[in-house]
């Protein structure tokens, strides 16, 4: 056994394509001519969110930079050890926000609250972020996850080494900024880009609100309970409707403010963004922000610390179960200062859920433009090992934990992460290939 027994990490790679240098077109499935990320919204829907958009003018959405943000929220190679990217725990295809409660970082640690949607964060108008609302934009957001220690793992100074190290970078720099200048800011304002890009207007309220001047009518696609529920969403309480409306508004669905829902009677553990800032402002501690409910279908569970499993859950929660916190909104109270109590009838609560769930809108867990682009190519190439060693990248994974032995020939097929096994052995020499088939 004539080996070189290699330690990742310890000794730099370089894979050789038969004649053929790698190049980013290797790693990643672009297009040449970059996606639209600047899709028109239908009318009712832009006119009315056209002054809650979040966007700063130094940051329009270019197809370009949108591209790089999207490369660079799905490069696993942001985080320490090379294992989670921002769509760990922003799934495309669950709303990209997180099925389980809390989310799980690089470490195997768990976050302190629910990872939400950042489906329409852009049209959060007062374009803070986080439950607490504790980044003051969104560039400032996108940052902090790559250096949070149970989330990604980074510092300051390692997000741009670990993007500079990357081959397929140079490239996506020139396009979108001019030159290949790499620096935490480009690297901000690209993934704010994209996550600003990510908008829903496909769903079946889509379809229906079109159709009508004002979101009040009937819409003509919809059954007659999911009407029923459009009303109870869109009534105030007083008059007998749920007031969703009044907390979720605009054609975004989104909040204007934190509030507090009363989903407990006291703030004990998570102070919301009373906590966020010190001294904690008594006043604002319980609420939270909530930015749209578009797609809420597809991102349970629900609330800032995930409680709620179903929609029916969040709807019983406000038809009997709201709390009399001390800083529960007006919005919940009744003529007397205590809790409403909305006492729907079982066929109203279900009306509620099946209009929430017209608001689901499946393009956005299959459009492209924001779909993993390390992982639906289906490349194969053959390479041979020149100088004991395998590139790190999210496209290639080894599943293989068998040594590579000069002269043979193995097949790498992509599974769902990168690592590469520590105690990986080659040779240089090593003969492969490398298939490159979908990934997660
Ligand atoms: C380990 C899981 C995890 C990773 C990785 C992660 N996030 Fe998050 N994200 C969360 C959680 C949890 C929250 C809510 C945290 C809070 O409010 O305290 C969140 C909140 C957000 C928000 C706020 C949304 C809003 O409406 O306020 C945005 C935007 C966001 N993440 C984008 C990103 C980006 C971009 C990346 C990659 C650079 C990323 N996240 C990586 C779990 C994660
Ligand atoms: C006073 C404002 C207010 C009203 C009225 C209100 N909500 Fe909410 N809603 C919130 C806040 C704030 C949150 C997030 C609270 C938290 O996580 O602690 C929330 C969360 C939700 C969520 C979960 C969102 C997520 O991302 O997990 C759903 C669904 C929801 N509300 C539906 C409704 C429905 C249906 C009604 C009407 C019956 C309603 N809301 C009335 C403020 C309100």
């Amino acid at each position: 056994m004539n080996l070189r027994k290699l330690v990742i990490g310890s000794v730099i790679f370089f894979l050789f394509v038969a004649s053929k240098t790698i190049t980013s077109a290797d790693y990643l499935n672009l297009p040449i001519t970059p996606y639209e990320y600047n899709v028109p919204l239908p009318n009712f829907y832009a006119n009315n969110v056209a002054n809650i958009d979040n966007s700063p003018i130094t940051n329009p959405i270019s197809n370009n930079g949108a591209t790089l943000g999207r490369v660079l929220f799905y490069d696993k190679n942001l985080s320490l050890n090379r294992t989670v990217s921002c769509a760990s725990c922003h799934k495309q295809s669950e709303g990209f926000s997180d099925s389980r409660t809390l989310s799980i970082g690089f470490n195997g640690g768990t976050t302190d609250r629910h990872g939400m949607t950042i489906l329409n964060a852009r049209y959060y108008q007062r374009g803070r972020f986080f439950w607490d609302e504790r980044a003051v934009t969104l560039e400032d957001q996108v940052l902090q996850p790559l250096q949070n220690t149970v989330e990604m793992g980074l510092t300051a100074a390692q997000i741009s080494e670990r993007v500079t190290e990357q081959p397929y970078y140079n490239q996506l720099f020139i396009n979108a900024f001019g030159d290949n200048t790499i620096s935490n800011d480009r690297i901000s304002k690209a993934l704010a880009q994209f996550v600003r890009s990510i908008v829903s207007y496909q769903s079946k309220y889509d379809t229906g609100r079109a159709t009508v001047n004002n979101p009040n009518q009937a819409f003509s696609n919809f059954t007659i309970q999911e009407n029923q529920g459009k009303q109870l969403f869109f009534t105030p309480i007083p008059q007998g409707g749920g007031g969703c409306g009044g907390c979720h508004g605009t054609e975004a669905f989104v909040s204007t403010r934190p509030e507090n829902n009363g989903i407990d009677a006291i703030s004990t553990t998570d102070l919301g963004v009373g906590g966020a800032s010190s001294p904690i402002r008594q006043n604002l501690v319980g609420t939270f922000k909530n930015s749209s409910i578009r797609n809420i279908e597809l991102s349970a569970p629900y609330m800032h610390d995930g409680r709620f499993a179903t929609l029916e859950q969040v709807v019983e929660h406000y038809n009997s179960g709201i709390q009399a916190h001390p800083n529960l909104s007006g919005i919940l109270k009744d003529a007397n200062g205590d809790p409403v109590k909305l006492n729907f009838s079982a066929a109203q609560k279900n009306a509620l859920v099946a209009f929430m769930k017209t608001l689901t809108d499946n393009s956005v867990a299959t459009e492209v433009r924001w779909s993993n682009p390390f992982c639906q190519t289906n490349l194969s190439f053959t390479g041979t090992i020149s100088s004991g060693g395998f590139q790190s990248s999210n496209s290639i994974f080894v599943q293989s934990t068998s040594q590579i032995l000069n002269s043979s020939t193995v097949n790498l097929v992509s599974g769902k992460s990168i690592i590469l096994n520590p105690s990986f052995e080659a040779k240089a020499g090593s003969v492969f290939k490398a298939q490159i088939s979908t990934c997660q």
